[in-house]
């Protein structure tokens, strides 16, 4: 396994590849890897003759510094992860050599076709304008056949196949199911952040979504938004930040359920400090 340092090194690597006529699969990460991470890995591994899995924690798409600084940061236990399900290239770059003093501080204009006016978007704003230039960076750069993210940033990935479409990159983006501990909770590197304690109360998040997929036939989509939020409010250490009942392609609100033969709930709740996204498909 080859660890690239550098831009430049990364695309002579991928013009050696490509001229040998390799198919590349590319998976986009901030590192501190989990379980959730490597799933995306190791199909990427199985699908394409070479896997380069980027490692870069994105300055651009965090809104709050203070998130940034304490995000881990933890590369070598990540380059042996890495190494032991089969990844070829693991590309971890500074900042300078990503981005121009002046890109840093702008906003990257993408015209997100209404995607980022719900959620993630409202409550992170610049988040995917970050996302999206740090994205079309990796792809114009790694160049892959492939690319893979999780379902559980759910709206991520609905801005990522916008973008590839309105950019015309030609690459296949691969969407992959969301990685859970037994308890249910969604793997995250924040985890970590959690407490014993905290970690309990937090598989209540999923737990409640559960519950709430089998609501759906006697209750209207109001009445399941006010059930989850409601029961998620009322356990000690949990606040609901939003709940939303969306099309899955569109990510526009839903008031029926029968608007939609796509339906995901998507949630974001603060445990603790710590601020955990979620969500699951209701049809
Ligand atoms: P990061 O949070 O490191 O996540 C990298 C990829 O792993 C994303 O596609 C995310 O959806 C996926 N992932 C994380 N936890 C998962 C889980 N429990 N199950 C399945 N997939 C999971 O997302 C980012 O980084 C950044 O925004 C990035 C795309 C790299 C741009 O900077």
């Amino acid at each position: 396994m080859l660890i690239v340092k550098s831009v430049n090194e990364l695309k002579e690597q991928v013009g050696v590849l490509r001229k040998a006529h390799k198919t590349i699969g590319f998976v986009p990460t901030m590192g501190a890897l989990h379980k959730g991470h490597l799933q995306l890995v190791s199909r990427c591994v199985a699908e394409n003759d070479v896997c380069v899995v980027s490692l870069f924690v994105n300055p651009t798409q965090f809104n709050d510094k203070n998130d940034f600084n304490c995000y881990p940061r933890t590369l070598d236990k990540d380059a042996a992860l890495l190494e032991s399900v089969g990844c070829s290239i693991v590309f971890a770059p500074s900042a300078d050599d990503m981005y121009a003093p002046e890109e840093i501080n702008n906003v990257f204009a993408f015209d997100f076709g209404g995607l980022d006016q719900t959620m993630e978007g409202v409550f992170r704003p610049g988040h995917f304008n970050g996302v999206v230039q740090v994205v079309s960076k990796l792809f114009k750069i790694a160049t892959p056949d492939k690319a893979y993210f999780g379902e559980k940033d759910f709206q991520q990935l609905a801005i990522i196949r916008r973008m590839v479409r309105v950019m015309n990159f030609p690459i296949q983006i691969v969407g992959c199911p969301i990685v859970r501990e037994t308890s249910g909770l969604a793997l995250s590197s924040r985890n970590a952040l959690l407490s014993e304690e905290e970690r309990t109360t937090a598989t209540f998040i999923y737990k409640t979504l559960s519950k709430s997929v089998a609501l759906q036939s006697g209750k209207t989509i109001a009445e399941v938004k006010t059930w989850v939020t409601n029961t998620l409010n009322a356990t000690e250490g949990l606040r609901v930040e939003y709940f939303e009942i969306v099309d899955g392609n569109s990510l526009k609100s839903l008031t029926d359920w029968s608007e939609s033969e796509y339906v995901v709930g998507c949630i974001t709740v603060y445990c603790g400090k710590v601020r955990l996204i979620d969500n699951i498909r209701y049809k």
